[in-house]
């Protein structure tokens, strides 16, 4: 069987890669629990001193659609990928999200989730969940307005389209933009310079950024409200009407 998560380290870096190419990195439960797998190993791994995070050609077009389009609220909230995104956020060690091609939905999630995002040129970065007749649900109403500003946020999460690079960068979602082929590189460099700084001091500064945020709340509350609307006809004529290759005709329903 493929694949679907990749991890190695170089070194003290741990890189974990997400491979399932022909469906542009979709975010399965079956992928989110292999990343889930991983990261327990990295976090009983006291040699990694950093983690980058990635994937060939896409970074990841979000969760997939083809696996939710029948659930209803209680499957959705299983679906969800809340407690794995959680875990990366947490981990005590600096991440970075090395983002090439398209990070949507489910995908530029996992990206918010790391405490550092660099993009190739290529990269197109959103939110559309809103045109499948659903909202982001892990993670993303409640980081990105905290990253962006919340008039940013409500554009990208209220409209659903997509970003370049270049604007990612001026808007502060992503610290750096350089060529493809550069990517990878970029991240390694920002990886050991990080991984040469003192442990202790780096995981104590991490877990006080991130107590700051007191989020945790927020996000169950966005899981709830996410999988409720997996109780609409509007949820199930966005995603049926995505795998169909065709516009939705919603109701309000
Ligand atoms: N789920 C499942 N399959 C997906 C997918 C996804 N999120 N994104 C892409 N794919 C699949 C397509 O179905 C297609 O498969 P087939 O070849 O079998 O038809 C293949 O990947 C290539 O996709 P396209 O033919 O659409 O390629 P494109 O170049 O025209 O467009 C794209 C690429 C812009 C990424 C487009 O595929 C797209 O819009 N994908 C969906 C993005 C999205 O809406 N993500 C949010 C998901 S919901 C979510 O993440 C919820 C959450 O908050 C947790």
């Amino acid at each position: 069987m493929e694949n679907l998560v990749l991890y190695e380290k170089v070194g003290v870096i741990g890189v974990l890669k997400i491979n399932r190419p022909k469906a542009f990195n979709a975010l399965s439960r079956e992928v989110v629990d292999l990343i889930d797998e991983k990261l327990e190993i990295i976090k009983a791994d006291e040699e990694v001193r950093a983690l980058i995070v990635t994937s060939d050609g896409n970074f990841a077009a979000g969760a997939d659609i083809v696996a939710m389009v029948e659930l209803g609220p209680e499957e959705a909230s299983k679906f969800l990928f809340s407690d794995t995104f959680n875990k990366l956020e947490n981990l005590g060690i600096p991440t970075i999200a090395a983002i090439c091609g398209y990070a949507l939905g489910g995908g530029l999630e996992l990206a918010l989730t790391c405490d550092f995002r660099i993009a190739s040129e290529d990269a197109k970065v959103g939110l559309p969940e809103i045109t499948l007749g659903i909202m982001p649900g892990a993670g993303g109403t409640v980081r990105l307005p905290r990253l962006i500003g919340e008039a940013k946020a409500k554009e990208m999460i209220m409209l659903g389209g997509q970003i370049k690079a270049d604007e990612a960068l001026r808007i502060g979602l992503v610290s750096k933009v350089v060529p493809k082929e550069e990517l990878f590189d970029e991240a390694m460099k920002l990886a050991e310079k990080l991984a040469a700084r003192p442990k202790l001091a780096l995981k104590a500064a991490k877990k006080s950024i991130n107590n700051g945020r007191e989020q945790a709340n927020a996000i169950q509350r966005e899981a709830d409200i996410w999988s409720g609307l997996f109780a609409t006809q509007d949820q199930k004529e966005g995603m049926r009407a995505f795998v169909d290759k065709r516009k939705p005709q919603y109701v309000g329903k």
